[in-house]
């Protein structure tokens, strides 16, 4: 028997957007970023604008967190920034992760495998840690890698803990790359439950 404690868990699925958004999304103004590597829009809380996309990207995180996760829905998700990103040919971000944020997220409007992956790091460097993750296994599995690529299609959507670090791969192909990005984080009440640590039993 094995059991997998302590995993990170990643969420994927898919959903359309009207052509409307699509049009919507397709006018957002746009400026280079701060490191010179890809396009961004000016503005960062863009589901405030497109109300009709918070509704689909929140049913995600809604799965993602409470059934998914088992998150209590005594507290709310709150989308508390969402931005355009655009990749022209050779653009890509950096490793990063999302501060002040629980659920971080990206929505695939306009990519193809050779636009670049997101690529997600174990922070605990593979399951031996960073002094053991070059070591030599038959094949590479979710419990002896310590990095992850996601293929990226249009109309995917992954959710992925905020702390995650990640990065996205160059943009090899002449056509841009774009993609929605957010974040979320929590609304409710927080108790000082310093003494209640969440613990699962093995039998
Ligand atoms: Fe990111």
């Amino acid at each position: 028997m094995i059991i997998d404690l302590f995993p990170t868990s990643i969420y994927m699925d898919s959903f359309e957007l009207s052509q409307e958004d699509h049009t919507n999304l397709s006018q957002v103004k746009l400026s280079r970023n701060r490191d010179q590597c890809a396009w961004v829009s000016s503005h960062i809380h863009l589901l405030d604008w497109y109300q009709s996309i918070e509704v689909k990207v929140r049913k995600h995180v809604e799965q993602y967190v409470y059934n998914d996760i088992g998150l209590s829905r005594g507290y709310n998700m709150q989308c508390h920034g969402a931005w355009l990103n655009r990749n022209d040919k050779g653009d890509y971000t950096e490793i990063h992760h999302h501060s002040n944020s629980l659920i971080s997220g990206v929505y695939y409007l306009s990519v193809n495998d050779q636009q670049g992956r997101i690529q997600f790091y174990d922070d605990k460097d593979g399951l031996f840690g960073r002094y053991f993750t070059v070591l030599n296994y038959t094949e590479p599995n979710n419990r002896n890698s310590h990095r992850a690529n996601v293929e990226c299609k249009n109309g995917t959507i992954v959710l992925f803990p905020s702390r995650l670090k990640h990065s996205v791969a160059p943009n090899l192909l002449e056509e841009p790359r774009f993609s929605l990005a957010f974040d979320y984080t929590l609304e409710g009440i927080f108790d000082a439950m310093v003494n209640k640590v969440n613990y699962v039993p093995v039998k």
